[in-house]
């Protein structure tokens, strides 16, 4: 099977731009030329259908109940698909054996159709957290300067390290002024989760962009909306630099290959 790069978005604390993230990195990655799917699996309130604008009749939990990916998969544009979330899927916060053979069978069904799999995990240190984003080559978690955010984001980290094998994560600084701003959080993420062997790094600062409201209120992500905004302008640079990376083993393994194992393949 070719290699499909495998995406997750995290964050200890709600709230902190996960969403656009997901949905603007998704879309650079599809205008790029490659076949994207962004899953939303957040297990509380999804919401990247309305980012980008679509209206999918069916969402993850229908597919977990046994319907058909071709029903569930909603296009959003020419390379473009979304799996949507189920509103209030609390399956997924606790992931009971079943329900994880089922996301691990749906997983292995979606990955040869991709080339990339942009995952809005939601945020937390459930059990759906902590399998979507061991089960990616790339573990992004989103920061902002609020004490609860950083605080919260060390818990996470060291979860994925303890539960989910995770070694590398990397850091998206979101709603910064500047970069210097970005760099001091992310210096005190690295002093607080030291000694738990994550490997943390700064991948990107996203700055304040009032135009991501504007953007949610037009279902358009920002990227299309208002191209050369700030914000569009560091999305596009950590698309670049994701899609310029070798390839990477998944980012943890142990979870997910569990999962795997216990599926049988
Ligand atoms: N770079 C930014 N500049 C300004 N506002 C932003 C930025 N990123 C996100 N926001 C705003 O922050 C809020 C939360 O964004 P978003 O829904 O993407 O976060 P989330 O982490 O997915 O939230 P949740 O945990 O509820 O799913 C939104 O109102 C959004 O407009
Ligand atoms: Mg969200």
């Amino acid at each position: 099977m070719a290699r499909v790069r495998v995406v997750s978005v995290t964050s200890g604390k709600g709230g902190v731009g996960k969403s656009h993230l997901a949905a603007n990195l998704s879309t650079l990655f599809a205008r790029e030329g490659q076949r994207v799917l962004v899953i939303d699996a957040d297990g509380g309130l999804s919401n990247v259908d309305v980012l980008l604008g679509v209206r999918p009749l069916l969402n993850l939990g229908d597919l977990l109940d046994g319907a058909p990916l071709e029903e569930v998969l909603c296009q959003v544009g020419p390379r473009l698909s979304l799996l949507a979330g189920g509103q209030g899927e609390r399956r997924l916060a606790q992931l009971d054996d079943a329900t994880r053979l089922a996301l691990t069978s749906a997983w292995e069904q979606l990955l040869p159709r991709f080339d990339a799999v942009v995952v809005d995990v939601g945020s937390g240190v459930g059990d759906d957290v902590l399998f979507f984003a061991s089960a990616g080559e790339v573990s992004l978690l989103v920061v902002t300067d609020e004490p609860t955010s950083i605080a919260d984001a060390v818990v996470l980290i060291k979860a994925l390290g303890a539960k989910a094998s995770v070694r590398e994560v990397d850091v998206v600084v979101n709603c910064v002024r500047t970069s210097r701003t970005a760099q001091a959080i992310f210096a005190k993420l690295q002093q607080s989760a030291s000694f738990c062997g994550v490997r943390l790094r700064l991948v990107a600062n996203i700055p304040d962009d009032q135009n991501i409201r504007r953007a949610a209120m037009a279902g358009r992500p920002l990227v299309e909306l208002a191209p050369t905004s700030p914000a569009s302008r560091a999305y596009e640079r950590l698309a670049q630099t994701l899609l310029a990376s070798p390839p990477r083993a998944p980012t943890g393994g142990l979870w997910f290959n569990e999962a795997l194992l216990s599926s049988g393949s």
